[in-house]
């Protein structure tokens, strides 16, 4: 297996590969990996394609507030992994490959974390890549600024990387909407594979920030699949009034007294408009601080 970290030794390896008659298939990670990310890598490895991880925490999908300094790093054991599932090349760059120059913050841009050094002007990385609609809102609207990060280093890894298949989590349900969105406006040539969620044995959705919770909240983090599973049964009882659905998932979220909710929304699985009437396969969708940790999950009705 193969630990590239540079662009142009990825992009060179992936024309060999490629040239050699043989498809690429490319699994997008922060690292830290854990099933999740396995069986993303599982799935890539079923195309029969030469598989690509990439690892990398990109700062401007994270909120000047938020955990990008904190997140979880550690590469070598991330290797070991990707080397077990047999991987072909680890994708890894550095700040400073991803963003050269460092990170031009243009007024009004104050959600790009700042851990890229300061741009020299004249010289910094200046180009962003935005979807514009369903970005705005869930995710979007609590981090401002974070679908941009997201969509501009996932265009860049397709550039580097040149995937015919790439694959994705159902786990973060409105990215996975999002990148779709990106691929058909910007004509990439890219297939997406979606994966479903994989759960600890209690339900809780596997995470890389699932680090971050004491052992008290994690007992406790499970409140967010029992609201998501309280809505499914109200739903195949045959309650359609999304707000009252919703309206219990509120309460069962409090009574989990180290939870926060932060949104629930039951939404059209393709625009994620809001619904005021639920219909089968709408994804109901969950976000809540648990202690100090964010978590999101969903599921499909
Ligand atoms: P990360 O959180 O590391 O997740 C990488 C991929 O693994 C995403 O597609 C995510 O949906 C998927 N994933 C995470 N937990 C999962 C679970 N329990 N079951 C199934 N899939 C799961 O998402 C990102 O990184 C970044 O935003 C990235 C796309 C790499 C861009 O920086």
């Amino acid at each position: 297996m193969k630990v590239i970290r540079s662009i142009f030794e990825m992009q060179e390896a992936a024309f060999a590969v490629k040239r050699a008659g043989r498809r690429v298939a490319l699994v997008p990670t922060m690292g830290a990996l854990h099933e999740g990310h396995v069986a993303l890598i599982h799935k890539a490895r079923e195309q029969g394609a030469a598989v690509v991880v990439s690892v990398y925490v990109n700062p401007t999908q994270f909120g000047p507030k938020e955990d990008f300094t904190k997140y979880p790093r550690d590469l070598e054991v991330d290797c070991q992994i990707c080397m077990r599932e047999q991987v072909d090349a680890v994708f890894a760059p550095s700040d400073e490959e991803m963003y050269p120059g460092g990170l031009w913050l243009a007024e009004g841009s104050g959600s790009i974390q700042t851990a890229v050094p300061t741009a020299i002007r004249g010289l910094q990385y200046s180009t962003m890549v935005e979807e514009d609609v369903l970005s705005k809102s869930l995710e979007g609207d609590r981090r401002p600024g974070h679908f941009r990060g997201v969509c501009t280093v996932v265009a860049k890894l397709f550039h580097v990387v040149q995937p015919d298949v790439a694959v994705f989590g159902e786990k973060d349900y409105q990215q996975l909407k999002v990148i779709q969105r990106m691929i058909r406006d910007l004509c990439f040539p890219i297939q997406i594979l979606p994966v479903p969620t994989i759960r600890e044995k209690d339900g809780l959705a596997m995470s890389s920030r699932n680090k971050y919770l004491t052992p008290g909240d994690r007992a406790q983090a499970t409140v967010l699949w029992k609201a998501l599973n309280i809505a499914r049964d109200m739903f195949s009882q045959g309650e359609r009034n999304a707000h009252r659905i919703e309206t219990i998932m509120m309460r069962t979220v409090e009574l989990a007294p180290a939870a926060r909710l932060d949104y629930v929304q039951i939404a059209d699985p393709e625009t994620l408009e809001p619904r005021s009437e639920a219909k089968p396969g709408d994804v109901v969708l969950i976000a809540a601080r648990v202690g100090k940790t964010r978590l999101i999950d969903n599921i499909r009705l």
